[in-house]
């Protein structure tokens, strides 16, 4: 062998192995260690097994979310307004005094309001386990019994939510569709049918 074609052989073969580095490197990558044997263990992971995807469990839903301001009626917020000055009363009651338009209509026979009004500080809520929330954190109150509703809310299949899919979202509470007190929808009255052009209604 010449020292020409030595030096072409040689080249070529410099050749072939970067390109195939060069392929090993576009396509994939080995991962290498050594299982409990002490065996050396060889994987090769292609390129697209090494992309990261977009995979639901590893996006953790958030504890809290963005909401309007909850939807009390005028001037009634803050509730400490009046009861600051006012000892609690934790008898089940008729109240004629204030609140009359609260009629219970919610499970009503096995709890009244302060299993959900925290007793000492109206201006919240409180769940069970005694954690007392603010009200633009009601849903956890209603997630409490009604768990599926509420992780149905959380993505977004119940209830409203806006924004972007990949972003910001801003969802309503529970309280902006279901009044907690009497929350079943009544039956709606159906709307007369249209009116035909040159016809008068009966
Ligand atoms: C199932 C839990 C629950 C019970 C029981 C309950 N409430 Fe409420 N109440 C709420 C929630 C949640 C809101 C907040 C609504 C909102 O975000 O505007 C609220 C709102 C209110 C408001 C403000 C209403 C308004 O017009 O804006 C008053 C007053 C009130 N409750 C009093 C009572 C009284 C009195 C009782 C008992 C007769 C009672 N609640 C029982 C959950 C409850
Ligand atoms: C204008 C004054 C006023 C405001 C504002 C007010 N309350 Fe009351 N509240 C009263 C009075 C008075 C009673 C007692 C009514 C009775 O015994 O007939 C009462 C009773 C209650 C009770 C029954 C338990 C108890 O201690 O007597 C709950 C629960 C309650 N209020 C929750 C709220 C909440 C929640 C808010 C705010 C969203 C609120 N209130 C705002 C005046 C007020
Ligand atoms: C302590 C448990 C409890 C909590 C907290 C609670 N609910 Fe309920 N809810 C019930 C039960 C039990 C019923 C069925 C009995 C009834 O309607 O009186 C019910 C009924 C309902 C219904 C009617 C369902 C139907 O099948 O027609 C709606 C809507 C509702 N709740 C919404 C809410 C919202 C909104 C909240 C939060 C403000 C909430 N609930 C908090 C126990 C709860
Ligand atoms: C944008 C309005 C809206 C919001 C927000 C909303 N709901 Fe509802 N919800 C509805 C409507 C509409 C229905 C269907 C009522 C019907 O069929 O009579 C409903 C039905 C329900 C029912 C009865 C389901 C059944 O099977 O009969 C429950 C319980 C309930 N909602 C709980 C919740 C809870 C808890 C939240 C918050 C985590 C929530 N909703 C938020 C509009 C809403």
């Amino acid at each position: 062998m010449n020292g020409r074609r030595l030096l072409l052989t040689s080249a070529g073969a410099i050749a072939i192995v970067a390109l195939l580095v060069s392929i090993a490197l576009a396509q994939g990558m080995r991962e290498k260690f050594f299982d409990r044997d002490g065996r050396l263990v060889v994987i090769e992971r292609s390129a697209a097994e090494q992309l990261r995807t977009y995979d639901i469990r590893s996006s953790k839903a958030p504890e809290t979310f963005p909401v309007p301001p909850p939807p009390f009626s005028e001037g009634i917020f803050p509730c400490s307004d009046c009861h600051a000055h006012m000892s609690p009363d934790q008898r089940p009651r008729v109240l004629t005094e204030e609140h009359t338009d609260i009629v219970l209509n919610h499970a009503e026979g096995q709890r009244w309001c302060l299993d959900c009004h925290n007793t000492d500080d109206r201006d919240t809520l409180r769940l069970v386990s005694g954690e007392i929330i603010p009200f633009s954190e009601s849903y956890r109150l209603c997630g409490q019994c009604h768990g599926d509703k509420f992780r149905e809310w959380r993505e977004g299949l119940h209830g409203k939510r806006t924004g972007y899919w990949n972003g910001d979202k801003e969802y309503l509470l529970c309280a902006h569709c279901h009044n907690p007190h009497d929350p079943n929808f009544k039956p709606m009255k159906p709307m007369p049918p249209p009116v035909r052009p040159g016809e008068t209604r009966r």
